[in-house]
């Protein structure tokens, strides 16, 4: 296992949609066990693949390590299944953006879908930080990062924060 460069924002990369994983080769499992341990070194709650420069569709996530109840997921080509129709605003931190918490609105539970590390299809639903975590998590395989649910007004201001670090 290796640590892995996270890249910052605004690397071009970052804003990129990624491609299906295919097969679950070596190099895959690699990838995901690199990016947990990448992860824990940040320290962060979730990583996804295209932050390591890796343009494929997965993340990890482990939303209890913090606390001491560690639940490492390893997310292959995930898609969420059912959304709530509630939504929770949040404080959301990103591994590529130190330094800056943005707020964003998301729904308040959803219902994801994935492939696991085993290769079998796993369903799960998620709420509270885990579901921010999640939807936070599959933004960044569709090149989306909270600076771009932001306002223009906020947006600019948040960049300027970060830009000032
Ligand atoms: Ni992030």
């Amino acid at each position: 296992m290796s640590l892995r460069e996270i890249l910052r924002w605004p690397d071009p990369r970052l804003a990129e949609t990624c491609a299906p994983v295919g097969e679950i080769t070596p190099e895959i499992k690699t990838l995901a066990r690199d990016m947990l341990e990448t992860m824990y070194d940040a320290p962060g709650r979730g990583l996804a693949a295209p932050q390591v420069g890796a343009m494929v569709r997965m993340f990890v996530m482990d939303t209890g390590w913090k606390e001491g109840k560690p639940d490492p997921l390893v997310c292959i080509n995930p898609m969420l299944q059912e959304i709530s129709e509630e939504r929770v605003e949040a404080e959301e931190g990103c591994l590529s953006i130190p330094g800056v918490l943005a707020k964003v609105s998301r729904p308040a539970q959803v219902q994801m879908v994935w492939t696991g590390l085993k290769g079998g299809r796993i369903v799960q639903s998620f709420i509270g930080f885990a579901a921010a975590c999640a939807q936070h998590e599959l933004d960044h395989l569709d090149g989306v990062v909270t600076f771009d649910h932001l306002d223009a007004e906020t947006r600019a201001r948040k960049i300027a924060e970060f830009e000032a670090i």
